[in-house]
């Protein structure tokens, strides 16, 4: 990352092979203008292109994930300028990354907010944490994902419920749902969040972007489809050096060196 490098909207620190991107607005509950999101695809090129990042946490500062797009930068936009101009369609950037990415949810992850969790790999929350698609009482319906990551997460009924209404469900009904892996008291989010990023971090780079390539694969492949390009990932490990490494260690009874080759 550019030494010194300030953004406007983020903190953007590093641990161990880990890059921490915290959401920080806090005048409008870390809420996603345009300029947070071009910053957010910026740090994500950088820690992408960093060969000691491996992983990647986001959160969120103060109470808040994120409450959603920015709803005072989209009043006066019309039509023509979000169709034309693909609005939002940039945020996608965070679901193409190569990287590991775990979203730790502190707060509220409402509309946008939400999306952009769902399209980290991983979602940890504190017992603080709310979600919602709270769009249509916008008069307006979730634009980065909501109706297809969140009904692809939690099923037909409890989408379809949450994006209806616009209700909000707390943490535990959204680990209930299948929405979040797990659920801390707050003051332990971050510690258990860099726990599992570290433990990540320490696998082998590629093999770990085949196991998150064959994954996220399995929610846009039939069966079949998805099958056979896990059995060809999975035979490309046999390529690597990593995978050499693995079973041997395992075969002398020590830890695996691996060297992300
Ligand atoms: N956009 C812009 N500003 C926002 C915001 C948002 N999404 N959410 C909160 N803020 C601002 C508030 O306007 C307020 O600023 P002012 O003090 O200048 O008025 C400040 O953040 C603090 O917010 P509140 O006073 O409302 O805080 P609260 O604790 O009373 O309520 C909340 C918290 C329930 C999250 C409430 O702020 C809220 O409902 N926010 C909007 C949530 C929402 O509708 N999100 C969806 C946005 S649309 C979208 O995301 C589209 C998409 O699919 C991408």
């Amino acid at each position: 990352l550019s030494t010194g490098t300030t953004y406007e909207n983020l903190q953007v620190t590093r641990d161990d092979g880990v890059g921490i991107i915290t959401l920080h607005r806090p005048k409008a509950l870390n809420a996603l203008c345009d300029k947070l999101m071009s910053e957010m695809t910026q740090v994500i090129d950088e820690f992408e292109a960093d060969n000691d990042i491996r992983v990647m946490v986001l959160t969120g500062s103060g109470k808040a994930f994120a409450a959603g797009a920015d709803i005072k930068e989209m009043v006066p936009r019309t039509f023509q300028e979000v169709y034309q101009g693909n609005f939002l369609s940039f945020w996608d950037r965070v679901a193409h990354t190569k990287k590991p990415v775990i979203a730790a949810v502190n707060g509220f992850a409402l509309g946008g907010g939400c999306e952009l969790a769902m399209m980290c790999d991983i979602i940890y929350a504190s017992d603080k944490a709310v979600f919602g698609q709270p769009e249509i009482n916008l008069g307006t319906i979730p634009g980065a994902g909501g109706t297809q990551r969140l009904t692809r997460a939690i099923g037909k009924s409890n989408a379809m419920e949450l994006v209806l209404s616009g209700d909000k469900i707390k943490a535990d009904e959204a680990k209930q749902m299948g929405l979040v892996s797990k659920v801390f008291p707050s003051e332990n989010l971050m510690d258990e969040t860099m726990k599992l990023a570290r433990r990540i971090a320490a696998q082998s780079l590629p093999i770990l972007q085949m196991a998150k390539e064959a994954v996220n694969k399995s929610q846009e492949l039939s069966l079949q489809e998805g099958l056979h390009l896990e059995k060809r990932l999975f035979h490309s490990s046999f390529a690597t050096h990593d995978r050499k490494e693995g079973m041997t260690a395992f075969q002398e009874k020590r830890k695996p060196n691996f060297k992300d080759e």
